[in-house]
């Protein structure tokens, strides 16, 4: 049964007390398809590569989409040396990294990834959600790289798992519909409090993405956003491109801030296009929430300029 306080669990039990320059690793991460993962995850490896952090973006979705869509078609099917045998031991992760092009690196997703989450599942492996901290983060964050970005599937899996352990920090896209704060309390739920029992997982940003109509009415968008900004243990995780605090001034008109992330035919087309938005079209004005996001994994947090 859906706890009615689930969302209340997402204020981290632990207190932090990293440094802002501390290298961090973050998951974006959502029990449901077609909400952005994979687009802000690549983006935000993007923009944090073009503050001249050196990035590596690992992509644990089986269904490859963010890795082809960077051109890694070719490594997705080539399951000679993949992920896989990084996580069992079997290869050094530097033989299945590679350099974007786009000034990061990726170790890309692998067709047999269902495959190597089967065998992490039925086979007597030592602590099965730790693989990808024990064998790529621990020994290359803060080495070999600043910043550690993973996507992951949109249903509950041990490769989730392994990317929540490694990272221990969030990212929660949304989309506006029905199903948005349903598909939050279920991520909260069933993939994040289970690992709180044994871990500091942190929320940094709840990320709408998609968002496409007026504001001003009662939209889906609307309702997503009013939800996210009313919320007390949800707030302060609201980016600034998305945050609204007088609806008044919304629906008078006298606002004049347009929350992102919006629906951007350039964000869909970039994909086609094997790019990060950056390098498909530096002019589109989305970018700016892909920035704000990088800069809330430097921090640490949502920063408020009010
Ligand atoms: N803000 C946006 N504007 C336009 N298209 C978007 C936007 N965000 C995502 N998309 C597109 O929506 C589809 C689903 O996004 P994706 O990142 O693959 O979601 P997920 O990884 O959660 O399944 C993709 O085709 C992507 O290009
Ligand atoms: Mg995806």
């Amino acid at each position: 049964m859906a706890d009615k306080n689930s969302l209340s669990s997402i204020n981290s039990p632990y207190k932090r007390t990293e440094a802002e320059t501390d290298p961090r690793a973050v998951s974006i991460s959502m029990l449901k398809g077609g909400v952005g993962k994979s687009t802000i995850a690549v983006n935000l490896a993007r923009q944090l590569a073009a503050h001249g952090h050196s990035v590596l973006f690992i992509d644990l979705d089986p269904n490859g989409h963010a890795s082809v869509g960077l051109g890694f078609g070719e490594q997705y099917h080539n399951t000679d040396e993949d992920v896989g045998d990084v996580f069992f031991n079997e290869a050094d992760p530097a033989s299945v990294i590679y350099d974007t092009g786009y000034e990061f690196d990726i170790l890309p997703s692998s067709e047999e990834l269902e495959q190597v989450e089967r065998e992490i599942v039925i086979g007597d492996v030592f602590q099965p959600s730790a693989l990808l901290k024990r064998e790529v983060v621990t020994p290359l964050l803060g080495e070999e790289y600043d910043y550690i970005v993973t996507d992951s599937p949109a249903y509950r899996s041990r490769l989730t798992d392994n990317a929540l352990v490694a990272t221990t920090n969030l990212m929660l896209p949304l989309a506006p519909g029905n199903e948005a704060m349903s598909g939050l309390e279920r991520t909260i739920e069933r993939q994040i409090a289970p690992l709180r029992k044994h871990l500091d997982v942190d929320v940094l940003a709840l990320v709408p993405n998609m968002l496409s109509s007026r504001i001003d009415q009662q939209t889906q968008d609307r309702q997503l956003l009013e939800r996210l900004n009313s919320h007390d243990n949800l707030q302060d995780r609201i980016p600034n491109f998305a945050r609204i605090t007088d609806w008044d001034a919304v629906d008078t008109g006298e606002s004049e801030l347009v929350p992102g992330i919006r629906d951007r035919t350039s964000i869909t087309k970039a994909y086609g296009e094997q790019k990060p938005l950056l390098d498909y079209d530096p002019d589109c004005d989305q970018l700016v929430c892909f920035e704000e996001l990088a800069h809330i994994v430097e921090a640490g947090r949502v920063i408020r300029h009010e």
